[in-house]
């Protein structure tokens, strides 16, 4: 049976794994619900370009995927609090924020429900269902890994965004790939080419 998975795009820098993440979510059986933060969309045009596909306020527009499976891709607008995944009836497998920027880290680990991504992390929490964050910022402050080891308390994954060197990538394009196959481990399925390790 196909997984739901919602997926929220922050204002962090790191924009193409948000990309890679929802082109490669489209080769697993998942249905994916987006919601994009308001700094997420200038994120994404001040370092992916301007979108090819569509219009620079959807998400959608960066992604290198058919018509058929962008609009697979269901969109909801991050101020948008009455919208599904704002309850715990609407019972998404799991969540991911990616990239996860400090402002919304900070939001999630202090439940600061303000906006749809917040609020729907604080629900897969409350409903004990899996969240996986991808935070980037470097240094990290101490309130920064306050926030996150508050949150890895509670069972929350932080997969920041730090690529494995150890698998062979050749390409920006594969350790950024790396990094998502990691995330899509942690919401609980395994992408068909993900590096497996032999010794
Ligand atoms: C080009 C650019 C890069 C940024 N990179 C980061 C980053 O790596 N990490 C971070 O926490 N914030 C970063 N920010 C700041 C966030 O966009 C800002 O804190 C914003 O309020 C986050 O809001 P959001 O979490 O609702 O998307 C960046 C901003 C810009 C314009």
């Amino acid at each position: 049976m196909s997984k739901e998975w919602i997926v929220g795009a922050t204002g962090a820098s790191g924009a193409i794994y948000a990309k890679r993440f929802l082109e490669l979510s489209s080769e697993l059986d998942v249905r994916v619900h987006l919601i994009a933060s308001e700094p997420a969309l200038r994120v994404f045009a001040y370092e992916l370009g301007a979108p090819a596909n569509g219009a620079s306020d959807d998400p959608r527009s960066w992604l290198d995927l058919g018509d058929e499976a962008r609009s697979r891709i269901r969109l909801y607008a991050p101020t948008d609090l009455a919208a599904g995944p704002a309850s715990g009836t609407f019972g998404a497998d799991a969540m991911a924020i990616v990239p996860c920027s400090m402002k919304t880290l900070s939001a999630v680990a202090n439940g600061y429900a303000d906006n749809l991504i917040a609020r729907a992390a604080d629900v897969m929490i409350k409903e004990r269902r899996p969240l996986v964050l991808v935070p980037r910022e470097t240094p990290y402050s101490a309130i920064h890994l306050e926030n996150m080891l508050k949150l890895a308390r509670l069972g929350v994954s932080i997969v920041d965004a730090n690529p494995p060197f150890y698998q062979g990538a050749q390409t920006i394009a594969d350790l950024v790939d790396a990094v998502v196959h990691k995330v899509f481990v942690q919401l609980g399925l395994k992408h068909p080419n993900a590096f497996r390790w032999e010794g």
